[in-house]
């Protein structure tokens, strides 16, 4: 994006696509699955945390994709109460628009819709469900055929996606084009601060390409003519950010601007040595995750995984964890089921699989939803079932 040298700090190796899930045939074909190097560097100048390699979009977001929004209750939660947020803020003047990047199942559009408020999501998996959906990709030349068809958007919103588009030089072109004079582009995704803080390395896969900081974001958009006016934390999916961005000059900073970048400047994010002793972490992680199930595999119990996460591939393949560590996965996702795990090849099980029997351990892969999980399967634990974690250190709960 600036054009500078980017710092390789580590490398997962060879990968396939964390949400490629396959056919046990097609995972018994030497050379089946498509693979790119997974390695994470960061930029000499803008400090924008990034993957070195980028993966063709339309290799990631086609017909295929797996992933439903919906899926989570808290994330259902989460997404609905940013909807009447908008409903009761930006969307609150003479005949609003909100567009959404990313929009997947239509979980927060639906908020929208139901109040009677035009609403429109770019999704070009065609997942659907609730809402409009506009089946493409955001990008410049989309998001002036939605001006030119729809008048400008009030809002732009985006939660995990505007982090996955390399290309981010598109998603200021287009915002440009769409948003109102006084428009706001909102967006929220994992956060390089918290997956320093607890070293979950396993947010490092295809999907992700840009690791945001208030940092790197509020340098990016200046170079696009926007601002950063205001930023939220997020408890949701690991510790996130939500960036509220304005045209430059268009709406005044809120002070928690000043005290995130301050912060970041005192943390040192980025420095040589936050990101050294972030890869020694990791490479303790890795061997202490293996050595665990080693042992437990050997003296004879039983472990399965908990659910088929786009991360876990990171976790699974770096650390070579098979179906002779972990025979199964079970997930709620009904297009996984049936399944193996993208490179790992462990089978993806429906999640009544949990139950029948317990096991004596499950590896919390989902673990960005331990919370809810953890509640949900009380009778696990009542039945003298263990958690295995790997954030922000292996243990055993
Ligand atoms: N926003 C949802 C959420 O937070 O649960 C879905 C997140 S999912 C990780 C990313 C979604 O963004 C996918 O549904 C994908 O198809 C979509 N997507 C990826 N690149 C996009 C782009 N350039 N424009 C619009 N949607 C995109
Ligand atoms: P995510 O980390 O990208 O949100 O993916 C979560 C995965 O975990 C998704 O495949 C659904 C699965 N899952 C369960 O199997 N059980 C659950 O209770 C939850 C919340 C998620």
């Amino acid at each position: 994006m600036c054009k500078d040298v980017v710092h390789e700090f580590f490398d997962f190796g060879r990968h396939p696509l964390s949400q490629a899930f396959l056919s046990a045939e097609d995972a018994a074909v030497p050379g089946r699955e498509y693979r790119y190097r997974l390695a994470i560097g960061v930029c000499e100048s803008c400090r924008m945390v990034q993957l070195l390699e980028e993966i063709p979009r339309e290799r990631k977001f086609h017909r295929g994709y797996p992933y439903h929004s919906s899926g989570s209750t808290v994330m259902h939660r989460h997404f609905t109460e940013i909807g009447r947020r908008f409903l009761g803020t930006e969307l609150s003047g003479d005949d609003p628009l909100l567009v959404e990047i990313g929009s997947n199942d239509g979980v927060t559009l639906r908020t929208v819709a139901e109040a009677g408020v035009r609403q429109l999501g770019f999704e070009p998996t065609g997942t659907g469900g609730a809402g409009r959906m506009h089946r493409a990709f955001f990008d410049a030349g989309s998001a002036r055929e939605v001006r030119a068809a729809e008048g400008p958007a009030d809002v732009i919103y985006s939660a995990n996606t505007v982090c996955d588009i390399a290309d981010i030089a598109e998603v200021f072109a287009g915002a440009d084009a769409l948003l109102t004079a006084d428009g706001v582009l909102v967006f929220e995704d994992p956060y390089w601060g918290e997956i320093i803080e607890r070293t979950s390395f396993d947010q490092i896969y295809d999907e992700h390409f840009y690791f945001f900081t208030a940092s790197s974001v509020a340098t990016t958009a200046a170079r696009f003519g926007f601002e950063l006016v205001d930023v939220e934390r997020l408890p949701v999916h690991g510790g996130q950010l939500r960036y509220w961005l304005a045209r430059s000059g268009r709406r005044a900073p809120a002070p928690a601007v000043a005290e995130v970048l301050a912060e970041e400047e005192a943390r040192g994010l980025t420095s040589a040595e936050t990101l050294k002793s972030f890869a020694a972490t990791l490479l303790g992680i890795g061997d202490d995750l293996v050595a665990l199930l080693r042992k437990l595999s050997a003296e004879g119990h039983s472990i399965v995984g908990y659910g088929a996460t786009a991360k876990s591939s990171t976790v699974l393949n770096y650390c070579g964890i098979g179906p002779d560590l972990l025979p199964f996965i079970c997930d709620t996702t009904p297009a996984k089921h049936g399944t193996v795990t993208p490179g790992s090849h462990i089978p993806v099980r429906e999640a009544a699989a949990f139950r029948s029997p317990y096991p004596d351990y499950a590896l919390l892969l989902a673990w960005n939803h331990a919370e809810e999980i953890q509640a949900n399967e009380e009778e696990f634990r009542a039945a003298g079932g263990k958690w295995i974690l790997y954030v922000p250190e292996v243990r055993i709960v």
